[in-house]
């Protein structure tokens, strides 16, 4: 049953429920049904970047390329992040959702986060499909790190981003040297201050298989860092199909993002992804989104390019006016040179 620290969500979405029930919207709800299959992600082993052995190393950097090419995703181990980390860090989010759901909707500026952080649901939901059964925090690490460490989660959340940008900065650095470019790219204009950190907690969902915790989308940034527990539940897109991603606790997922498929002029693929929501347990992640800042103009790196040249901000309002005035997002499809 809901808690005081639940947003409403049987409330919110009675009548979504009600039309797919009286069989209405079977049909739709059917695809949802679907049992994904699982499989293993692509498993990458961080620590051979400093073998002395440059063979090893150019091999891991091929490895990570090659994943992000045909996959869009793929999984690190020994990627340098102490656990420590995480769990005080997932502590820190488990006590903060559990704040009542008034104090975490309503408060403008809750613990000095911008207003507008706290999200949940689907706003704009007009069938079951469009539902995302979650709340978050969707934080601006500039919030953060410009701040005066007021509280234990700021000050988490600061050890965790600055120890997280630095993955984030190589991986996008072999990424680019991988398609021919020692560029200083990353370094000048993803900063700790211009990322985000998105803080999900996924309630169960009692009302049955088939409901989305997160709606399919792709990540509008360059790269995402996602630490999950072990609950299960992410899916991706992998040749036409859904497939689903067994929970590795040692790894860290990684995927590509609209700016990296841009800039790569499509070689590295943002590819959708979803979460299902589980009928009796809570699931919790950490998403960190690897961002330029506002002014950084994302061009692609070879000729001829399939997306003009556009300002992360131009890509940020264009997906927010999408959202707004069709319910979801287009994201690159609207920057194609030859639509
Ligand atoms: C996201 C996301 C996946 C997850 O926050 O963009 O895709 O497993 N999260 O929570
Ligand atoms: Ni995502």
């Amino acid at each position: 049953m809901e808690s005081i620290s639940d947003p409403p969500f049987h409330e919110a979405y009675k009548i979504l429920f009600d039309k797919t029930r009286n069989g209405n919207n079977f049909e739709e709800h059917k695809e949802l049904l679907a049992v994904a299959e699982e499989c293993d992600l692509p498993v990458i082993d961080l620590s051979r970047l400093e073998e002395s052995d440059e063979v090893v190393r150019e091999e891991c950097k091929s490895q990570i390329a090659r994943a992000s090419q045909e996959w869009g995703f793929f999984q690190v181990v020994n990627h340098g992040i102490s656990t420590e980390i995480f769990s005080s860090l997932r502590c820190e989010q488990e006590k903060v959702f559990k704040q009542p759901f008034e104090k975490k909707t309503k408060e403008d500026k809750f613990l000095n986060f911008s207003a507008g952080s706290y999200r949940w649901g689907t706003p704009s939901a007009t069938c079951i499909k469009q539902l995302s059964w979650s709340e978050a925090f969707h934080i601006p690490l500039t919030d953060i790190l410009g701040s005066t460490g007021s509280n234990s989660l700021s000050w988490t959340i600061e050890q965790f981003a600055t120890t997280v940008s630095s993955l984030a900065q190589t991986l996008a650095d072999i990424l680019a040297e991988k398609m021919g470019h020692k560029s200083t790219f990353f370094k000048e204009n993803c900063l700790p201050n211009t990322c985000y950190l998105r803080l999900n907690r996924y309630p169960p969902c009692p009302i049955g298989f088939g409901i989305h915790g997160l709606m399919p989308h792709t990540d509008s940034d360059f790269l995402t860092i996602l630490y999950q527990d072990q609950v299960g539940g992410l899916q991706l897109v992998k040749d036409s199909k859904w497939i689903a991603v067994k929970p590795n606790p040692d790894a860290l997922i990684i995927n590509i993002g609209d700016l990296f498929q841009a800039w790569s002029n499509g070689v590295y693929k943002s590819v959708e992804h979803r979460v299902m929501t589980n009928p009796k347990l809570e699931r919790f992640s950490m998403a960190y989104f690897f961002c330029p800042s506002n002014d950084t103009v994302i061009e692609s790196c070879r000729e001829p390019s399939f997306y003009r040249k556009f300002s992360f901000r131009e890509y940020r309002q264009q997906v927010r006016d999408d959202v707004q005035k069709l319910g979801s997002k287009i994201g690159l499809p609207r920057f194609l040179t030859h639509a």
